[in-house]
């Protein structure tokens, strides 16, 4: 017997509104969609409308309720305007989901200041304002998500992490802090942490089917991973089901990072 009830107490995203940056691509797609399903309506912030359109339109087709901002997040401005226009959409957000990032990876030697600063304004500074701009609502209504997607690079040296796992390494220490900050209202704040994950952003590792194999050698699982891999951990993190878990790091990696 399977109770309907029961599950849905748990993991229901009913009548709430979620912000999933990086909705249009990759693992914040397969994040947004899955929201989506389990009942959230869904804005999706990214830069490019074709895909921004695509996306909302899958999710719409599928009876779901979804909306888009073209926006670039790797601007303070840009930051501002984003939350504002997303938050015009279906009203302020329960859930904040920061998926949105980019790996650069110059040699450390090479490292330059341009990299460092595109880096840390669309991987770290992002996330910081839109919590700034969202969490503060969600204590005071008593009810928050905030899941930021980091890297296992916050944790380890992996090809040239450089200014990337500067960044996700940051970006898991803002989450204990919004964790620390907003968990007495209701908030829960926690990063989901990838492995390698076949999508657009490594492309040029995924483009090499000995890099590929060799990769997913490393994991337990015996693969790599997919973006909907992350579907299950995000409705989790989203839903009432994981209301005493806060400032965590889940590792979603095949086993990549205990192997
Ligand atoms: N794939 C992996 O193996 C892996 C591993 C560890 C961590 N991660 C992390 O997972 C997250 C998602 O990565 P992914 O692999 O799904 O990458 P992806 O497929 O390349 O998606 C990146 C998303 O971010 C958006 N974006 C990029 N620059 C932006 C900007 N300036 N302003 C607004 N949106 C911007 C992109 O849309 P537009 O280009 O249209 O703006 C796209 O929607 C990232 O934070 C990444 O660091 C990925």
């Amino acid at each position: 017997m399977i109770s309907h009830s029961y599950l849905s107490e748990l993991f229901s995203l009913d009548g709430r509104v979620a912000v999933v940056t990086g909705g249009s691509s990759g693992i914040g797609r397969a994040i947004a969609g899955a929201l989506a399903q389990a009942g959230a309506s869904v804005v999706v912030v990214a830069r490019r409308e074709p895909e921004l359109t695509a996306t909302v339109e899958e999710l719409t087709a599928g009876g779901c309720r979804a909306a888009w901002v073209s926006a670039d997040l790797s601007s303070r401005d840009g930051v501002r305007a984003a939350a504002e226009q997303a938050a015009d959409a279906f009203g302020e957000p329960d859930i904040l989901v920061n998926s949105a990032g980019i790996n650069l990876r110059p040699p450390m030697g090479e490292l330059g200041e341009e990299v460092w600063d595109a880096t840390m304004a669309l991987n770290l500074e992002a996330p910081y304002l839109l919590g700034q701009r969202f969490g503060p609502g969600m204590a005071e209504r008593g009810f928050g998500r905030i899941i930021h997607v980091t890297s296992q690079q916050a944790h380890r040296a992996f090809v040239q992490s450089g200014a990337y796992g500067v960044s996700k390494g940051a970006l898991e220490s803002l989450a204990r802090s919004q964790a620390e900050a907003w968990s007495p209202h209701g908030v829960t704040c926690n990063t989901l942490v990838p492995g390698f994950v076949m999508t657009p952003l490594n492309v040029r590792l995924s483009s090499d089917p000995e890099k590929v194999a060799a990769l997913a050698a490393r994991t337990m699982v015996g693969r790599n991973g997919l973006p909907e891999d992350f579907a299950g951990a995000a409705v989790f993190l989203a839903g009432r089901a994981s209301s005493y878990v806060t400032g965590q790091a889940i590792f979603v990696d095949g086993g990549f990072s205990v192997h």
